[in-house]
């Protein structure tokens, strides 16, 4: 192992008793924190971690000692994850693979605010992370996890940011990785990240869902180590983002939180770090939090919707035992192209607990929204943009109100998916059509806020020309 391995790798300090357990109510099994196990093993429901936490009184301090964190120079303190480490399940001397990630910021969005039909909207920005996706905040987690159990390989199935991740992270720890994925469906630049990280990369025919399914099988094999979002130790890790979301917000807890949801990872972690606070008395309200998906993937967006309409006052009386697949997921936002979310309880739990809503947005809409997010300076995948999208049906539907506080969460950069934005400012982004499994509608995206390059002649004249008739474009 390189010296810089040894030194990005620190150890905790402080001892956390913390067990598994099945989140079925009717079950509730816990098992031990170490021990690899992915589902309950007696009814295969989802897994939650369960720490002992601090009193409320000895939580009074962790926000003061929380904050001061952020000035230290020690490698878990720098970690916008470790840095709340009494709320993870490790114990002192654990090796934790870090790459400094969390930290992301949040920045107010005055253009995606009156598009959204807001007076104010701040986004938090994961795509600022090491790999650049919010991804990398479970995954610190999960191999620190991987290398404790002394697993030899890391896997996942990936629309490509989880990937990414994971063979970034793997490759800090020296474990093998393999990720599987939909073979065309991943943008160039996530797949590029993995082959650089020396992951190997195994392409399948057939969908995200697909690959989710073999990797399931392969934990059969006791030398593999499972770190998709089914893993409860990627959960750990992203809730911490909810800490730092409200430390940055003063401990104000914003009205709404607004998120994309794919797997559905994302959305239960915030759940969790919210619920975590409120056990805590860190905050006294939970912030609503609103799921986003696209029109074509959006199995959850549907679950919600019929439970509304089956009992519009009370929808968290009945909690329902299965979701109904979306047999070919169909967006352009590719990271969110899934049909069957492995977290969907945890993630619908969440959502019911804190007042809010699980939607749908269209293609056009996604589009739209991203461009305006770009014209705040600030640059996001497509899948993030959901939230921008869907900020402006809840208020359209007066679910958000216009002075309300709403924060909404950017998974992933820009660069993650160039091909796109090229596509939307060139007026060429369209559905794909077809007759297969893959077939879309051939919708094409209309652009409204096109900024397509434009070919001049090499003169300083037709240079200041095309700026003058911008201006007056513009005015
Ligand atoms: N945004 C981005 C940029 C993503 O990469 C993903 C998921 C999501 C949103 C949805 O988050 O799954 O936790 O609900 N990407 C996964 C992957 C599936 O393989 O990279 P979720």
């Amino acid at each position: 192992m390189s010296e810089h391995h040894t030194a990005d790798r620190a150890s905790l300090a402080g001892l956390q008793a913390a067990v598994q357990r099945c989140v079925v109510t009717a079950c509730g099994s816990t098992f031990g924190i170490r021990e690899r196990i992915y589902v309950c093993s007696h009814c295969g429901g989802p897994l939650e971690i369960q720490c002992d936490f601090p009193s409320r009184a000895a939580a009074g301090s962790l926000r003061k000692q929380w904050e001061a964190r952020a000035a230290s120079s020690d490698p878990l303190d720098r970690s916008g994850v470790w840095r709340y480490r009494e709320l993870l399940p490790f114990n002192a001397g654990a090796p934790i693979v870090t790459l400094f990630e969390g930290n992301a910021p949040l920045y107010e969005a005055p253009r995606s605010a009156a598009y959204g039909g807001l007076s104010s909207l701040r986004l938090k920005h994961l795509g600022s992370n090491p790999t650049g996706s919010f991804k990398d905040t479970g995954m610190t987690v999960a191999v620190t996890q991987a290398s404790l159990l002394g697993a030899q390989t890391v896997v996942c199935a990936s629309t490509g940011n989880t990937a990414a991740s994971l063979a970034a992270y793997a490759a800090r720890a020296d474990l093998q990785c393999a990720i599987i994925v939909p073979r065309g469906q991943i943008t160039t630049a996530k797949l590029a990240q993995s082959m650089d990280y020396g992951a190997a990369v195994l392409e399948i025919e057939g969908n995200f869902d697909d690959a989710m399914r073999i990797v399931q099988q392969l934990t059969a094999d006791p030398s593999i180590y499972l770190a998709n979002s089914i893993n409860p130790f990627r959960i750990e890790g992203q809730k911490t983002v909810a800490f730092e979301l409200l430390q940055q917000c003063a401990w104000r807890v914003p009205d709404h939180i607004v998120v994309p949801g794919g797997n559905m990872g994302n959305s239960s972690a915030l759940a969790k770090g919210y619920y975590e606070l409120l056990r805590l008395g860190l905050i006294d309200r939970l912030p609503k939090l609103h799921v986003v998906q696209a029109e074509g993937a959006a199995p959850l967006a549907r679950l919600f919707a019929e439970m509304a309409r089956a009992q519009p006052r009370d929808t968290a009386s009945s909690f329902p035992d299965r979701i109904t697949p979306v047999e070919h997921p169909q967006t352009l936002a590719t990271a969110i192209k899934i049909g069957a979310p492995v977290s969907w309880q945890k993630s619908l739990r969440g959502v019911l607990q804190s007042g809010g809503q699980v939607l749908a947005v269209s293609e056009q809409e996604i589009a739209d929204a991203k461009a305006i997010i770009g014209r705040d300076g600030i640059g996001c995948e497509p899948s993030s943009a959901t939230t921008v999208a869907g900020i402006r049906r809840l208020v359209a539907s007066k679910i958000i109100r216009h002075d309300d506080s709403v924060v909404a969460v950017l998974t992933g950069h820009l660069l993650k998916d160039p091909d796109y934005v090229s596509h939307y400012h060139r007026g060429t982004l369209a559905l794909p059509s077809g007759g297969d499994d893959r077939a879309g509608t051939g919708e094409q995206i209309h652009g409204a806020f096109r900024n397509p390059p434009e070919r001049v002649a090499a003169s300083k004249d037709a240079i200041l020309e095309s700026l003058d008739r911008r201006r007056r474009g513009n005015s």
